[in-house]
């Protein structure tokens, strides 16, 4: 049984969601899991194992996302490690894996920390949540990219069964430090 945390950037809770998920599956494995969000001032020196998962906003993930990574850096890299990216761009099959995904190839070369375990998922789609502001500027991504424009479009591109792939993958990092 091993202790692992998982940390979440969420502006509208799927980040959060896809953690809850790996928890109950890595918890179903035997493992204890704690989800917490990344500027909860959560300390990763008591756990096995340590995942950090973000979204993606306006084409980046959230600079207290790097900020604790930089805060917390040596005793990230002393343990089994992952990170995973949610963003509208992976629900694309060309952009749905961590070497193919932009956000991640970015977030790799940006971040000082080189977590063994990488996954990238695709995000909600929900205009009616956002403000006029967010929804016009998504509108226009996805006019750009080819996506769903219409208004009243909600719509969820995250792959569970990719997740719960990952959760095996996470609870493997708990236990054999080998995902
Ligand atoms: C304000 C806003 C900006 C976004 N910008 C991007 C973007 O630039 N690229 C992208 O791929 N997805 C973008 N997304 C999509 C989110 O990554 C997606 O909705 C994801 O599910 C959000 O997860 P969260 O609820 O955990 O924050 C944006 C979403 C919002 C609400």
């Amino acid at each position: 049984m091993a202790r692992i945390l998982l940390l979440y950037w969420s502006g509208y809770g799927q980040t959060r969601r896809i953690c809850e998920r790996i928890q109950a599956l890595a918890q179903a494995q035997g493992h204890a899991v704690d989800v917490a969000p990344i500027d909860g001032d959560s300390d990763p020196a008591g756990y096995d194992a340590v995942v950090i998962g973000a979204s993606i906003r306006h084409g980046k993930h959230d600079p207290s996302v790097l900020d604790y990574i930089r805060t917390h850096q040596r005793l990230l890299e002393s343990k089994p490690s992952g990170f995973f990216s949610v963003n509208l761009v992976a629900r694309k099959p060309a952009k749905n894996r961590p070497e193919t995904n932009p956000y991640v190839k970015a977030f790799v070369a940006s971040s000082p920390w080189k977590p063994r375990l990488l996954g990238v998922f695709g995000g909600e789609l929900d205009y009616q949540r956002y403000g006029a502001f967010d929804r016009a500027a998504i509108r226009f991504i996805m006019w750009l990219t080819k996506g769903p424009r219409d208004p009243n479009t909600k719509v969820e591109f995250t792959d569970w069964a990719e997740v719960e792939r990952f959760a095996g993958r996470v609870a493997a990092l708990g236990s054999a430090g080998n995902p």
